[in-house]
């Protein structure tokens, strides 16, 4: 079972919670099933709200599928490169942000940071 290691100045200390293998849950989902207050607004990759940062803790590092509306949201923003696009695409590698409303939980443990700031990772 995959890890998802919470850390936010919000949180008094990190929070560690175990995903469901195979699972289709989104990290924003995972947060909010265990009271973790990742700010968001549309949950549907547009306001930009839930950015995140996400490490890979261990297991191989996994891009997780980037949605359309993730991708254009983040290079919008300046989170993500056409470089880092490609590599999460051809070579499954992890692009350092992510929106927690669009990340699905893959196989893998992994920490992710949030200030607790809308959009402000
Ligand atoms: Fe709006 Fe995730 S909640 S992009």
């Amino acid at each position: 079972m995959p890890n998802v290691t919470f850390s936010s100045p919000l949180l008094h200390k990190n929070v560690t919670v175990y995903a469901v293998a195979g699972d289709t849950s989104t990290v924003l989902s995972v947060a909010e099933a265990n009271k973790i207050k990742i700010p968001h607004d549309c949950k549907d990759g547009e306001c930009g709200s839930c950015l995140i940062e996400v490490v890979t803790l261990s297991g191989k590092t996994m891009g997780s599928l980037l949605t359309e509306k993730e991708k254009t949201l983040l290079k919008s923003l300046g989170k993500i490169t056409a470089d880092e696009i490609a590599k999460a695409e051809v070579e499954d590698l992890a692009p350092k942000y992510r929106l927690a409303c669009q990340y699905v939980v893959r196989d893998q443990d992994i920490l992710v940071k949030f200030s607790g700031e809308p959009g402000g990772a």
